[in-house]
């Protein structure tokens, strides 16, 4: 099982579509949107918190992949399996995630479902991305950085990337799933690797 922690970082369609992209790749995913998370989704993607599996249902309207898979868990619910070491977790990308989250898990400050699940995740040496999207960046969200790179984590800033020559802003956006995807072992075809684009540019000037 992977868990996604969605946090209120701008870009909540960065969890959005990487849970997208792990179930239509067959993979369990569990989610999880903070309070924060729930505001921005509002002001940025229109979508309201409703019923008792609020991010299936956007899963849903969206229409891009089935939520079959999808186990979700509120984030105040520390009886959530993503609460404890003993569940087997291949890994949990909190994307995006805000300052505070990342704050939070840089010191060990388990006070909602998702800043727990990253202290299990750092203790059991679990794969742990953290999106972290804030600019520009302070000394404090620096250090934070470090100290969770330092602990293991992988710190994976939502960076724009030009070479693989985006056109929309939903190729932007999969570009950074593709990058986290790639990070987790998770096969994908949201952006060509630089391998195959290189490979491609040396034909054409041969021609
Ligand atoms: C529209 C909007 C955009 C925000 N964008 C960011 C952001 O990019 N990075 C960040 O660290 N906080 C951002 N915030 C502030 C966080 O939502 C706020 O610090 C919140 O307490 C984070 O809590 P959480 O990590 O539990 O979700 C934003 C807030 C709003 C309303």
């Amino acid at each position: 099982m992977i868990a996604v922690a969605i946090t209120g970082a701008s870009g909540p369609i960065l969890g959005i579509r990487l849970v997208e992209e792990l179930l239509k790749a067959g993979r369990p995913v569990h989610a999880v949107a903070s309070e924060g998370a729930w505001r921005v989704i509002g002001h940025e993607l229109g979508f309201k918190r409703a019923g008792a599996s609020p991010l299936a249902a956007i899963i849903g309207k969206r229409g891009i992949a089935p939520a079959k898979l999808l186990a979700e868990s509120d984030d105040r619910d520390f009886f959530s399996p993503l609460a404890s070491g003993t569940t087997p977790l291949a890994a949990l990308v909190v994307a995006p995630c805000s300052m505070k989250t990342l704050s939070a898990a840089a010191n060990g400050y388990s006070d909602s479902l998702i800043t727990r699940a990253c202290d299990v995740a750092l203790k059991e040496r679990k794969r742990l991305v953290l999106v972290a999207r804030e600019t520009p960046l302070s000394a404090i969200h620096l250090e934070n950085m470090l100290k969770l790179a330092r602990a293991g984590a992988v710190v994976l800033p939502p960076a724009m990337a030009f070479y693989t020559h985006p056109r929309t802003l939903s190729d932007m956006t999969d570009f950074v799933v593709g990058k986290v995807l790639n990070v987790i072992g998770v096969e994908h075809s949201l952006f060509k690797s630089w391998d195959k684009q290189s490979a491609e540019l040396k034909k054409r000037k041969k021609k």
